[in-house]
């Protein structure tokens, strides 16, 4: 055994010896990557010891004890699936019945284009896949072509498009001082985009600004766009925390079908199903017909094929019989909306608090604002002296999650934020 352990080492050293470089010198040249800003304030609330401490940083929702929330709707699909299913792959377009479903939602119930076969369509590793999965189809099929995404966006849409290495552009979007929609300088950059742009939407709840265009801005912006040729890549994470109604939080998308646009959608369990860590989305592409779906289907699932073969297959199941059931999907549809009320009765909560506190500034923002987040126009340094004096946690942006909010802690809250922006 020792002398096979020294036969082991000796080639091992050989092996790692080429020239003048030692076996510890492969990676020395690698620094640490900079810490993910949402993940990172996780991390240091997690690391506070104080009693009191609050955490709106991360972006997951939680009763109104603070505690993370499996849906009923999903407990009972798992007693419904358990012992029943077997382990086999999945195609490497992910679960058929889960997908069909989901184009449901986002395209409608009785879309005519699901009908005539003409989205193509993949499972995703959830939001996050369905992004990278097109970026990368994006970079693949259309290799000259940029991509427009909103000022501010949520920070990982960066990372996904400079990874597919597709160039990015941004427009405007949000306005610091009415903390709304920058519509017209929105509207002038669609107009200056070169014609057949790329442009990312949030199809609602715009994270990290919880500001959505009206049902009128996404009619001029649809319009807008059709004239200029671009193509809507729609970003869907939230459908149903919006408003509480997913029909209602489709409506951008909807807009842009009638207009007669060809869209890309991602789509994402983990919020309105609670399903983070299952990893289950979609994305799909309208093609111009059944022929054209199916090739890119196709070149979708050659880009999965090298990086995870075929996706994961028990969020899936759960998503698929929770959609397919009438009794689960009606109790769905009520959770979605509980959770969805809780959040917007918290903005009221929080924005009533600090106007009894006497705040000199004003909060409409926060009940204007829709879906999980309130862009709350805090500075860094005020944000940082809520980390340091009153354990409050949030990223430096002054993104608070509405889902960490509670009745318990909201006053708290309302009374660091006054104390911390009383004399801006
Ligand atoms: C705008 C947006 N897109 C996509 C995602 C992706 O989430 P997931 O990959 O967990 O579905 C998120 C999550 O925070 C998001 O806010």
């Amino acid at each position: 055994m020792a002398a096979r352990t020294t036969i082991y080492n000796k080639i091992l050293q050989k092996s790692c010896n080429f020239g003048t470089r030692s076996m510890s010198s492969w990676w020395t040249h690698v620094e640490p990557a900079p810490k993910d800003p949402i993940l990172g304030v996780t991390e240091a609330f997690l690391a506070d010891t104080n009693p009191e401490k609050v955490n709106v940083g991360v972006g997951a929702y939680r009763d109104d004890n603070g505690k993370p929330v499996v849906l009923e709707c999903v407990r009972e699909s798992e007693r419904r699936i358990a012992g029943n299913q077997n382990m086999e792959y999945l195609p490497m377009g992910g679960s058929v019945k889960m997908v069909d479903e989901t184009l449901k939602l986002a395209y409608g119930e009785n879309s005519d284009f699901i009908k005539e076969k003409r989205i193509a369509a993949v499972q995703a590793l959830s939001g996050t896949g369905a992004c990278r999965l097109f970026a990368d189809f994006q970079k693949r099929f259309r290799p000259e072509s940029q991509i427009y995404i909103p000022v501010p966006t949520w920070s990982n849409h960066h990372n996904i498009w400079r990874d597919a290495l597709v160039p990015q552009r941004t427009f405007h979007y949000y306005h610091p001082e009415t903390k709304g929609l920058d519509f017209a300088s929105l509207m002038d950059d669609i107009k200056n985009a070169p014609n057949g742009s790329f442009f990312l939407l949030h199809a609602c709840a715009h994270n990290p600004t919880g500001v959505d265009p009206t049902e009128e801005q996404w009619k001029e912006i649809s319009y807008q766009m059709k004239s200029k040729g671009h193509f809507p890549f729609f970003d869907m994470a939230y459908q149903g925390f919006a408003s509480g109604d997913p029909e209602r939080d489709a409506k951008s998308i909807r807009i842009f079908l009638e207009d007669g646009h060809l869209i890309g959608c991602a789509q994402s369990y983990a919020k309105n199903m609670g399903l983070y860590g299952q990893r289950v989305g979609c994305l799909s592409v309208l093609c111009d017909d059944e022929k054209q779906a199916v090739a890119v289907k196709s070149q979708l699932q050659q880009i999965a094929r090298p990086m995870y073969s075929n996706p994961p297959v028990h969020g899936a199941l759960i998503v698929s019989t929770i959609l397919s059931s009438p009794d689960l999907k009606e109790l769905w549809l009520k959770e979605v909306k509980v959770m969805a009320d809780r959040i917007i009765g918290m903005r009221t909560a929080l924005k009533e608090n600090l106007e009894k506190l006497g705040s000199p500034l004003s909060w409409e923002h926060i009940t204007e604002q829709i879906g999980m987040f309130c862009y709350s126009g805090m500075t860094p340094e005020q944000v940082d002296r809520l980390r340091s004096e009153y354990h409050i946690y949030m990223t430096r942006n002054g993104r608070i999650s509405m889902a960490g909010v509670t009745t318990g802690n909201v006053g708290y809250l309302a009374n660091a934020i006054n104390e911390v922006t009383k004399s801006a």
